[in-house]
């Protein structure tokens, strides 16, 4: 393996910001020397204007593969994290079959070994993800998986979600929920609200997320049970985390980029790029999710990178199914949109979501000799514009195309490989 010198960037981890050089050899960091050393490697990444960070981690990746292969792969997903600086991403289990065993978990772990990326893998807290019998949860955390969910629906009986947590709580994983009442959610292919009203489009009110919400924060209380809330979107559910967090029950959540940056107004042009789920929501829960962000109540980002391919995204907007790409774009919306200090994103994107999903022993952390190189390289001040036809993706949904965004991607090392130089995949 060759050995990497990262040269000339400001080192951004959760210990602080120094200035400083970076010497990478077998795998691990060798030396972190003061700016302008004379550390000397096979390769030179040039880091000149750009912060030098843990790698990113995803902790919500849809990868599709088992069963949707025309919309992403194992591969085609880990390229695309890459090269928005991620070094370990989590896949999420809504594949066909659905990640609910450890022959399904194990497939998507080896096809994720020689990517361009650390693929983790959640499993399903229920069989077929089809909410009436728990996953062999005790044989799926023997395999290292930490986290269960059965994201693209959420649980909805409770008394097989209480049974999951205390599973969970035996197993030390964590529940992650997909919070969606389907009853009240039924039909509804965005918001409810003025715009659904004006457009004629049935929507599904936030009241479908918040009580969902509300009952695990019960239900977690009850069992003592951990839980991580996914893409949280409304003012409300941002509120009773927070309040679930003053009493200090174990609760987590992330919200994703276009939660922060979309509203239900972008559904105008009836143009399903912007169908997702949760839906877009108002100008005042948007308010809330950057709020949350700033304020700590949510804990990190999250993509929810959900490819689809053209031949179903293209459908009329509601008939379409839901969901955008996000893992290319995620970093420059972050430092685009949000206004926070560059540390602030990177605890939110990096360190932060490595400890949900407990991989923080070699992602996140410091960038500090002896560590695992997991490192990303961003330029803050690089300016872009996103071309659908352009991303490494194998599908096109992105709600960006022909934005203009500040921030990008020069390098990721992966386990000592430059796997992205140049905001170039070199696998
Ligand atoms: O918009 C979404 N798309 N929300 C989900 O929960 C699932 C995801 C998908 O798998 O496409």
């Amino acid at each position: 393996m060759k050995s990497i010198v990262i040269r000339g960037g400001e080192v951004v981890d959760a210990t602080g910001t120094r200035r400083a050089d970076v010497l990478v050899e077998d795998g691990r960091i060798a030396a972190v020397a003061a700016d302008g050393s004379d550390l000397a490697a096979d390769v030179t990444l040039d880091a000149g204007g750009c912060v030098v960070a843990p790698g990113l981690v995803d902790v919500h990746s849809h990868l599709r593969q088992p069963g949707a292969e025309e919309a992403e792969t194992v591969e085609t997903g880990a390229r695309a994290a890459a090269l928005g600086g991620y070094t370990c991403i989590l896949a999420m289990p809504n594949t066909t079959p659905a990640i609910d065993s450890a022959g399904v978990a194990r497939e998507v772990l080896d096809l994720g070994r020689g990517t361009c990326c650390d693929v983790r893998t959640s499993a399903a807290i229920t069989v077929g993800r089809a909410g009436t019998q728990l996953a062999p949860m005790a044989e799926l955390a023997a395999l290292g998986v930490r986290l269960f969910t059965d994201d693209g629906n959420g649980v909805q009986d409770a008394r097989l979600m209480r049974r999951a947590f205390e599973y969970a709580r035996g197993l030390g994983v964590t529940l992650a929920q997909h919070c969606e009442d389907e009853v009240l959610s039924a039909g509804g292919a965005m918001h409810e609200g003025a715009w659904s009203s004006r457009l004629g489009v049935p929507g599904q009110p936030p009241e479908a997320e918040e009580v969902m919400v509300m009952r695990d924060i019960a239900l977690a209380r009850m069992t003592g049970g951990r839980v991580h809330f996914q893409h949280l979107s409304t003012r409300r559910s941002i509120d009773l985390v927070a309040a679930a967090k003053a009493e200090g029950l174990a609760v987590t959540c992330e919200a994703t980029p276009h939660h922060f940056t979309l509203t239900d107004a972008a559904c105008a042009g009836y143009d399903p790029a912007f169908k997702v789920n949760p839906p877009l929501r108002t100008d005042d829960d948007v308010a809330a999710v950057r709020a949350g962000l700033g304020a700590g109540t949510v804990d990190c980002i999250a993509t929810d990178h959900a490819p689809h391919a053209p031949e179903t995204k293209e459908r009329p907007f509601d008939q379409a199914p839901p969901g955008m790409l996000g893992l290319e774009t995620a970093l420059a919306l972050a430092l685009t949109q949000l206004d926070l200090p560059i540390a602030e994103v990177l605890a939110l994107m990096s360190w932060r979501p490595a400890a949900i999903i407990g991989v923080d022993d070699v992602h996140g952390g410091s960038v500090a000799e002896g560590r695992a190189a997991h490192l990303c390289v961003i330029d803050p001040t690089a300016t872009w514009t996103v071309d659908a036809g352009a991303l490494a993706s194998r599908s096109r949904n992105t709600p960006y195309a022909g934005m203009t965004l500040t921030g990008r991607v020069r390098h990721t090392v992966l386990g000592g490989e430059a796997v992205v130089v140049d905001a170039e995949a070199q696998r």
